[in-house]
């Protein structure tokens, strides 16, 4: 869609959108990261201010992407960077989406020099340590009728279904909505579509057909939008 054609539903509302994946040093040259592209927190940044909202871009690492127009970007490594940052902004934020790519463990040390190898063949243990949640951080300082929004990418497994753990996970996190991926065989990561559903702290499941991520974002911004209105903003 073009942007003047867009509906300008967002207009002066604050918002903050983390994207991209964390990495969490070893040593000077080696940390623990994980897959994420960050094109589906860059295109939620994007739309979000072409309907006329304020945002910031908590950006972690991503592939090479553009800064999206009109849009605040702060650049972060760790998720100890990321909570700082993603703090700062949220305490006047209206919004708060959660869609970067956090490391739940990190290494408890981190070597001030290169890890070498040893002579004896050994390899060495690598002790983590558990990061913040920040999601749960946010939730627990909520400013009145901020709304948080998660992601979750979700595999089923024997306990249940991707949707009975991404329903579980909402309650679980306390946020307002949640969107939830299916992932495995090639979905979600560093791929231009995603699929999955979003849903609402009320219950409600709505599915997210296989589209651009852009779709993805119009989706989730269209329920906010929704709960904003709701709520009298
Ligand atoms: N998240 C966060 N801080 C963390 C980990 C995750 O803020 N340390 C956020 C993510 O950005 C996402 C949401 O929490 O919006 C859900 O992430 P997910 O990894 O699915 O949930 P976890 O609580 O880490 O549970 P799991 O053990 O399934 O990974
Ligand atoms: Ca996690």
């Amino acid at each position: 869609a073009r942007p003047d054609a867009l509906p300008r539903d967002l207009d002066g509302v604050r918002i903050v959108v983390s994207a991209g994946g964390t990495r969490e040093q070893l040593d000077p040259v080696r940390f623990l990261g994980n897959r994420s592209s960050g094109k589906q927190g860059y295109a939620l940044a994007r739309v979000a201010a072409q309907r006329g909202a304020e945002v910031t871009l908590v950006a972690a690492h991503t592939v090479a992407l553009p800064d999206p127009a009109g849009v605040r970007v702060a650049r972060v490594s760790t998720a100890a960077e990321l909570e700082s940052a993603v703090n700062a902004a949220s305490l006047d934020a209206d919004v708060v989406v959660m869609a970067a790519a956090v490391a739940d463990f990190r290494p408890a040390a981190r070597a001030e020099h290169k890890i070498k190898k040893k002579d004896d063949g050994s390899a060495p243990t690598v002790v983590l340590e558990r990061n913040p949640d920040i999601l749960a951080g946010l939730v627990a300082r909520r400013r009145p009728g901020q709304l948080l929004v998660g992601f979750a990418a979700e595999t089923g497994d024997e306990h249940g279904s991707v949707l009975d753990h991404a329903h579980k996970k909402l309650k679980r996190k306390g946020v307002d909505l949640l969107v939830v991926n299916a992932v495995g065989e090639g979905r979600a990561f560093e791929v231009d579509e995603n699929t999955g559903w979003l849903l609402s702290a009320d219950g409600a499941e709505q599915r997210i057909p296989l589209g651009a991520k852009t779709e993805l974002a119009t989706t989730v911004w269209d329920a906010v939008s929704e709960l904003l209105r709701e709520s009298g903003r």
